[in-house]
């Protein structure tokens, strides 16, 4: 692993880090919702030449690296990039170089590889600054390389049957999302209007998890994460959000509970 500095901290997790065991009980969610949007992969692929050196920004356990070796068409070679240097050791599909590191990282790594580049991400975007957005755009058009960033969430959930504190809850937790000047849930638009105005061809699809019996341990997680997400934001909804929780949980039991969670996916090309 290289190890360079990237944002991480002494002990090489980050403040936040994200759980290996989320990432493991979301993948089926994400692979379901990828294949929904299976075009846009297709209008990458038509134009991709091999050997593709694939940065993959937020790696985590290695997911996106899983789901796109074999649907790239082409062979690749995977640069795994991530903050949190115990995600990265754990991440297991195929080889790849790890770096410790993120965004920061990327113009260089980027800059210093030949032949056909990828720079791709999944379930990230909505975790990263304005100033990391602004220069994942940079680094695109300054280097004319595609980017593929999936499973960004867009800050709509539609729960099914409909309870009355599904706004207040969702609206402290998208808060929560935006916290420190983040765009959060607007993270996907922001790229793509900063794409768009760089003069890159920008293709956006909808993908959403469309959950429901069967992903009851996902749901569970997901709706017990917001309500905290929620509190630590507006502690003075405490009561409500557990109230919300339990009415939210005993649906789940009775299996009645539908959820379906926004997510979009970006293809950012070079001009044709
Ligand atoms: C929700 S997880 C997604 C992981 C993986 N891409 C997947 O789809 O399963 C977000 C990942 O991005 C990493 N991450 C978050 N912010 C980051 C940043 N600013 N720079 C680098 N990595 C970051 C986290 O450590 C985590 O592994």
């Amino acid at each position: 692993m290289t190890e360079t500095a990237g944002g991480t901290e002494a002990s090489g997790r980050p403040e936040r880090p994200i759980a290996a065991d989320w990432l493991a009980l979301r993948r089926a969610a994400d692979t379901s919702a990828r294949d929904g949007a299976a075009w846009l992969l297709s209008e990458l692929t038509e134009r991709l030449a091999e050997p593709v050196t694939v940065f993959d920004i937020g790696a985590g356990t290695g997911a996106n690296q899983a789901y796109l070796t074999s649907r790239l068409g082409v062979s690749s070679r995977w640069v795994l990039l991530d903050h949190d240097a115990e995600l990265l050791h754990t991440a297991s599909h195929g080889s790849a170089e790890r770096v410790l590191g993120g965004i920061g990282e990327l113009r260089g790594l980027v800059a210093a590889a030949s032949g056909p580049r990828l720079v791709t991400c999944s379930a990230l975007l909505d975790l990263l600054s304005t100033d990391e957005l602004d220069e994942l755009a940079s680094v695109l058009s300054r280097l004319g390389v595609p980017g593929l960033f999936s499973l960004t969430v867009d800050g709509s959930l539609i729960l099914e049957p409909r309870n009355r504190l599904d706004e207040a809850v969702s609206a402290a937790f998208n808060a929560h999302q935006a916290r420190a000047g983040r765009p959060g849930p607007a993270a996907a638009a922001y790229l793509a209007q900063r794409c768009a105005q760089a003069g890159l061809v920008v293709r956006q699809a909808e993908t959403p998890w469309l959950l429901g019996p069967g992903a009851e341990a996902l749901i569970e997680r997901l709706l017990t994460e917001r309500a905290d997400a929620a509190v630590e934001q507006h502690p003075g909804l405490a009561a409500d959000a557990q109230q919300w929780l339990a009415e939210r949980l005993n649906s789940l039991r009775d299996r009645s509970l539908r959820v379906q969670v926004g997510h979009v996916d970006l293809l950012v090309k070079p001009p044709q």
